[in-house]
């Protein structure tokens, strides 16, 4: 049995993450630390409350004491919490760098200097983010794992902060440490801020969805299952020191994306509503995951497009309740009756 500790393991990708490894493994032991912030959601976890192979701290991972103790047992870290919406980076870059650079380097001291010393394994789950944008124009370039970290917005420079502490912290003090760079995650509880959930819950509303400038950016989109399996394949199979570039070739742009979910619920063109672009939007991600491929075994296998994204859309109009209490705010509740209110 191995004990993880899982950071930001109530959000999208943390809990589909955790409920991949009690529900498809059973030699995992899990401990998530999350600080709950908005994005999270521990209904997401509630099938596990009674699993005794999982346990829940709600702590930030900059509180050294709590992540101190947190560790301790550990065998081994998958740290995914983060700030993670570009447009909130936009609003506000302060938090990101607290969560996502300091976060990650108080997160890596902790290890450093607690099982880490042993060598044990902690995986940094970064973004393709990092490596900034393609063009259009060279529709065969795609980002590899020595491509330049160049980010454009504060979210990716915040997680390429990370990224950096992580590589320094492997070279200088030869701690385990291993990087996956994935592409956009799509599937269900996914905060509906991200461009697919916030579409699909707008035009089950009747709204409108808000397309960003020319609608003609592409993003490379996988599903949560397919970058769980590869977090949890480089904890497994993964190098010291590494960085695994992880996606599924599925490039699509956001006009086509847009008329893809348009036709799935049943909408027409008329609920298009082009909006303003963002500022700084990065035109193109592209990612090549052959390093992953070959070194890890792992190759994406639930991102098939349209299924995938039918599926997720199914999984939208089934849970109703979920993103409608997400959208309202209501599960600050919950968190209230558990754990005080915030
Ligand atoms: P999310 O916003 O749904 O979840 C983030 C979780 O981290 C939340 O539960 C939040 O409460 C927690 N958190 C935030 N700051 C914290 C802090 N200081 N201390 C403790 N917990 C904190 O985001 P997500 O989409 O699930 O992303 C998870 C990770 O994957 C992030 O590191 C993100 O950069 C990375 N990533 C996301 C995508 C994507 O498409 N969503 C793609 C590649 C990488
Ligand atoms: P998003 O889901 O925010 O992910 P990221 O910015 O990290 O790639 O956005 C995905 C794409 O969709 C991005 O090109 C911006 C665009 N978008 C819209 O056109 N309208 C929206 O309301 C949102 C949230 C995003």
């Amino acid at each position: 049995m191995k004990r993880v500790l899982v950071t930001g393991g109530a959000g999208f990708i943390g809990s589909n993450l955790v409920a991949r490894m009690l529900k498809e493994r059973d030699h995992y032991e899990v401990v998530v630390l999350d600080s709950l912030s908005y994005s999270a959601n521990l209904e997401n976890l509630a099938p596990f409350e009674d699993d005794p192979r999982y346990s829940f701290i709600r702590a930030d991972v900059g509180d050294d004491a709590a992540v101190t103790e947190a560790v301790k047992g550990c065998d081994g870290v998958l740290h995914l919490a983060a700030e993670s919406h570009v447009d909130r980076s936009i609003m506000d870059p302060a938090p990101f760098v607290a969560s996502n650079t300091v976060g990650t380097q108080r997160l890596l001291e902790a290890w450093r200097r607690g099982p880490g010393a042993d060598g044990l394994p902690l995986v940094y789950v970064s973004t393709d983010e990092v490596y900034g944008s393609l063009s259009l124009d060279n529709p065969d370039e795609r980002f590899t794992e020595s491509s330049p970290l160049e980010p454009n917005s504060a979210y990716s420079a915040s997680k390429a902060g990370g990224d950096l502490f992580a590589r320094a912290y492997h070279h200088t003090f030869g701690l385990n440490v291993m990087t996956t760079r994935c592409s956009n995650n799509f599937g269900p509880f996914q905060f509906p801020e991200k461009v697919i959930p916030l579409f699909v819950t707008n035009l089950i509303e009747g709204e409108k969805v808000p397309l960003y400038g020319d609608g003609k950016n592409v993003r490379d989109w996988i599903h949560v299952d397919d970058h769980a399996e590869g977090i949890i394949a480089t904890l497994e199979k993964g190098r010291p020191g590494e960085v695994y570039n992880l996606g599924a070739d599925n490039e699509r742009s956001n006009l086509e994306l847009t008329h893809a979910i348009l036709e799935i619920l049943g909408h027409g063109e008329e609920m298009i509503k082009y909006v303003p672009d963002r500022l700084g939007h990065d035109r193109r991600y592209a990612i090549d995951s052959s390093k992953a491929a070959s070194d890890l075994g792992w190759k994406a296998q639930w991102s098939a497009w349209p299924g995938a994204l039918e599926s997720t859309v199914a999984w939208y109009k089934d849970n109703e309740a979920w993103w409608r209490s997400v959208k309202s705010g209501a599960y600050r509740d919950y968190y209230a009756k558990q754990y005080g209110g915030r």
